[in-house]
């Protein structure tokens, strides 16, 4: 008897976006500004330069807050979700989404993050929202900041640098958790809690020339402190307000391999790879690894703590571990005369034996199973995959179709290396969700014409185009793995 190969039972198959990336409507419903509403597409740079893309600057906050030609500032429009989630939703529904994963824009519920009283407008859009997906049967996994602080946070509290906005923060999920008790058990607190360190400004609100020179690296820091304490004090909330609720960290799973065996090649890579477990070894095990402590003495870092954080964050850590994966890169000691590649706001070392994007991300779906193996090993918590995908130029035929054959591979091979993570190696996974499951802006660049989705919105990088809905060939295939619990993956 041949046995079909499926995904174990209750496995949870969707798709991921994020309020600032999707929504728009950044002015509607009492929505104060936000970080990400000062970003700017700026059209001709260089695409895979992440960081001359996000660098912001006061001056850059005058301009944008006072700016009538809104033209650049692309995240103000994202997809127009807040508008037509409705025919979003219904399209997930068919895919056969059980899980949609999306972000609660805080300048929506508090507009400028210190206010007293949340903006029942703002709590109202995602009550119709939950509901919309709750009546397909579609779970909400909602991330409570991604890249969303509200810009005033920025301007009059140097963001997650200073303490007070741990409170803010509490009183926000205090808010959500509550009102939404009964239609969200998934949580994730931080959207990439270690990018602090590669884009300051976009996961803390800080900005460099705010702070005397050459104190930036112990700000980022102190600021990732007061997000470690805040995502235990979160997990708590949690946990009290929502009986059997699940809250997770999200980490960026940047994926090294050595690039030769030479030990110091391996050491590299090892090390490399550390700079990113720091964060999710903190979330999980509810202290500083003992390698980051020594990186903090040694480049003379001091964490100011208070009484009481060392037990909050040992008391409360996450539940289960998400992560984002997208690509892998190389870690070599020498690496000055080697090819470079792009990444997830990252560059590294290309490998020779892999492919790459449009956008010079490197497509290795074999670094996702050793990325979950490596995770599971270290952390024995469920893993659940929140983003992967391929950002890709698409064409719209002249019959209309779209046919990203080139994304239905990407998932193809991701899909079936996640099988054999968990069939093989062991692995508990929860579940997936795609990143950009509709086309969105892209957080690096700001442009529209990266796409990820299943979906198509007929938009560009300037917000031209009616913003109209259309299927690409790669959503009735991965309807059809959906609807197989995994098994057409292995079907010719
Ligand atoms: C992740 C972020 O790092 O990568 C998402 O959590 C982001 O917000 C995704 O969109 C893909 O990156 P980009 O720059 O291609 O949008």
């Amino acid at each position: 008897m041949t046995q079909h190969k499926t995904f174990p039972e209750g496995f949870l198959w969707g798709g991921a976006t994020a309020a600032n990336q999707v929504e728009g409507g950044w002015n509607e419903g009492g929505k104060g500004m936000s970080v990400s509403d000062v970003a700017r597409f700026k059209p001709k740079l260089n695409v895979t330069n992440y960081k001359a893309h996000n660098e912001v600057t006061s001056k850059d906050i005058e301009a944008a807050r006072t700016a009538t030609d809104l033209t650049l500032y692309a995240k103000r429009r994202g997809s127009d979700h807040y508008h037509r989630y409705k025919e979003d939703v219904a399209l997930f529904a068919e895919m056969g989404f059980n899980v949609y994963r999306l972000s609660i824009a805080w300048s929506r519920i508090f507009p400028n993050g210190d206010d007293l009283v949340p903006n029942e407008e703002g709590l109202k859009f995602y009550d119709d929202l939950f509901d919309e997906l709750l009546k397909y049967g579609i779970e909400p996994l909602v991330t409570m900041s991604h890249y969303e602080p509200p810009l005033n946070l920025t301007e009059n509290y140097d963001g997650w640098y200073s303490r007070e906005v741990i409170g803010f923060f509490t009183r926000f999920v205090d808010t959500i958790c509550e009102r939404y008790k009964n239609k969200v058990k998934y949580w994730l607190t931080f959207n990439e809690v270690d990018s602090m360190i590669r884009h300051p400004f976009t996961t803390g609100g800080l900005i460099e020339d705010r702070f005397p020179e050459g104190t930036f690296e112990q700000v980022i820091f102190q600021a990732m402190h007061h997000q470690f304490v805040a995502s235990a004090l979160a997990t708590k909330i949690c946990h009290e307000i929502i009986p059997g609720s699940q809250v997770g960290c999200m980490l960026t799973k940047l994926t090294f391999y050595p690039y030769t065996c030479d030990p110091q090649d391996v050491l590299k890579a090892q090390q490399d790879a550390r700079h990113t477990y720091a964060y999710s070894d903190t979330q999980v095990f509810g202290e500083y690894p003992a390698y980051l402590l020594s990186k903090f003495k040694n480049k003379g870092i001091v964490i100011k703590k208070e009484d009481g954080d060392d037990d909050i964050m040992k008391n409360y850590p996450v539940d289960f571990v998400s992560f984002s994966y997208y690509s892998s890169t190389c870690s070599s000691a020498n690496p000055e005369n080697l090819d470079h590649t792009d990444g997830n706001t990252l560059r590294g070392v290309a490998n020779p034996y892999i492919p790459s994007s449009d956008w010079g991300w490197q497509i290795d779906p074999t670094g996702l199973r050793i990325s979950m193996v490596d995770l599971y090993d270290r952390y024995r918590k469920p893993l659940f995959i929140v983003e992967n995908g391929l950002g890709a130029v698409d064409m719209v035929e002249a019959d209309g179709s779209i046919n990203d054959d080139y994304r239905i591979a990407y998932f193809k091979a991701h899909l079936q290396a996640m099988y054999d993570a968990i069939t093989e190696d062991g692995v508990d996974l929860m579940g997936y969700t795609s990143w950009g499951c509709i086309d969105l802006i892209s957080a690096s660049t700001n442009q529209m014409s990266k796409r990820y989705g299943f979906i198509h919105v007929d938009a560009d990088d300037l917000g031209n185009g009616t913003y109209d809905r259309k299927k690409k060939k790669s959503f009735h295939w991965y309807k059809e793995v959906i609807s197989t619990n995994g098994s057409s993956l292995f079907q010719e």
